[in-house]
């Protein structure tokens, strides 16, 4: 990638469609050239911790959200994802050999820089995963990773956000392995980046499709919902923001069953409800909340692995392992994001009020 907008009218759209290319990078680093490897004095330092602190801002906290699962599930080690401006402030009661992983595509936002701070005084070890490779937190940390995204220019972060679930589900993996876990040996993240990369381009090669979804739903809308489980809960955590930062529309990301604790109340006719099934063992629960608001006249659409059809309107994404699909569900999401700011007539890389690296606390 350069930072010209090439063929584009801006760089969200061209970020977006480099999604495919981006994860094919990150294979290319982590499994096919040797140097490149994770190093063995991270793994050891990894193994030793007995919980592992993601520490992230914006949409670097939702990748870390998914990342947890990846490092649970893969790596066998609890993980607790904190907020940069919350955890700098109200330091908890740490674990005994607590382990912190900083997310920051750009490796200089403040919030983050002062939770690293504080953790060094305290002797912790520490990962930057950052897309900057020079940035402060690459610098600073014990360890640092690359996310291999290329240079990001607009202030929505997309195709970052897609390196930072990849590189943690390498990071998991590496560490299971070295653990012996069999949950590592029994999956093969190159190849479900590669995989993830043909999912990402059917959607990418969808534009007209997602285009008209994005006017038919979200146009003229002055709020819309997001929902789903697990990590498909993440997803419209981050699926809610893109939509916020560059369209403008209010929108939230929810668990799904929290919907009728509150949320319902505000379903209206033609509300826009986005739901993501991505895991098999809630799918039923998930399409019930989906049901739930069609009764109450939103307009729903589904966005899952199987073809599910009690929605207004689906998006059916290749079938990926469970735990990697959030890096292929969010593309759509960006795209409704990308189509609804074009058609809102809003500067889509530079949205008001906000700014692509933070360094202010
Ligand atoms: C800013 C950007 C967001 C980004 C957040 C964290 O608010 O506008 O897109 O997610 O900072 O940035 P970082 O560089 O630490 O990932």
């Amino acid at each position: 990638d350069d930072v010209s907008k090439g063929t584009y009218d801006n760089y969200m759209l061209k970020e977006i469609d480099e999604q495919p290319a981006v994860l094919r990078r990150i294979s290319e680093h982590y499994y096919h050239n040797e140097q490149a490897s994770i190093s063995s004095q991270l793994l050891t330092a990894l193994q030793q911790a007995d919980r592992l602190y993601i520490v992230a801002a914006g949409t670097s906290y939702h990748a870390g959200l998914v990342g947890k699962q990846l490092f649970e599930d893969l790596a066998d080690v609890p993980v607790e994802v904190q907020l940069a401006s919350e955890f700098g402030h109200h330091l908890p009661k740490l674990s005994a050999k607590p382990f912190f992983v900083f997310l920051s595509q750009s490796g200089e936002t403040a919030d983050s820089r002062q939770v690293l701070d504080k953790v060094r005084q305290l002797d912790c070890p520490t990962l930057t995963v950052t897309n900057v490779a020079n940035s402060t937190l690459a610098r600073e940390a014990d360890f640092a990773l690359p996310l291999c995204a290329g240079p990001e220019i607009a202030v929505a972060s997309t195709k970052a956000y897609v390196a930072q679930i990849a590189v943690q589900a390498v990071i998991a993996q590496s560490l299971g392995i070295q653990k012996g876990l069999n949950a590592a040996k029994k999956i093969d993240i190159d190849n479900q980046l590669s995989l993830a990369a043909n999912a990402i381009q059917t959607i990418v090669d969808q534009k007209d499709y997602l285009k008209q979804l994005t006017h038919d739903y979200f146009y003229n809308q002055i709020a819309a919902f997001f929902i789903g489980r697990g990590n498909g809960y993440a997803t419209a955590l981050e699926a809610a923001l893109k939509l916020k930062e560059v369209s403008y529309i209010h929108a939230e990301g929810f668990a799904a069953g929290e919907l009728k604790h509150g949320t319902i109340a505000l379903i209206e006719e033609q509300t826009p409800v986005v739901a993501f099934v991505l895991e098999k063992s809630t799918a039923a629960h998930t399409r019930s909340n989906v049901k739930e608001v069609l009764s109450r006249g939103a307009h729903a659409l589904i966005i899952s692995k199987k073809d599910l059809s009690n929605a207004n309107d689906q998006i059916v994404l290749a079938d990926i392992d469970e735990r990697l699909m959030p890096l292929v569900a969010i593309v759509p999401a960006q795209l409704f994001a990308y189509y609804a700011a074009v058609e809102h007539g809003n500067d889509v890389d530079q949205p008001r009020n906000l700014a692509k690296s933070v360094t202010v606390e």
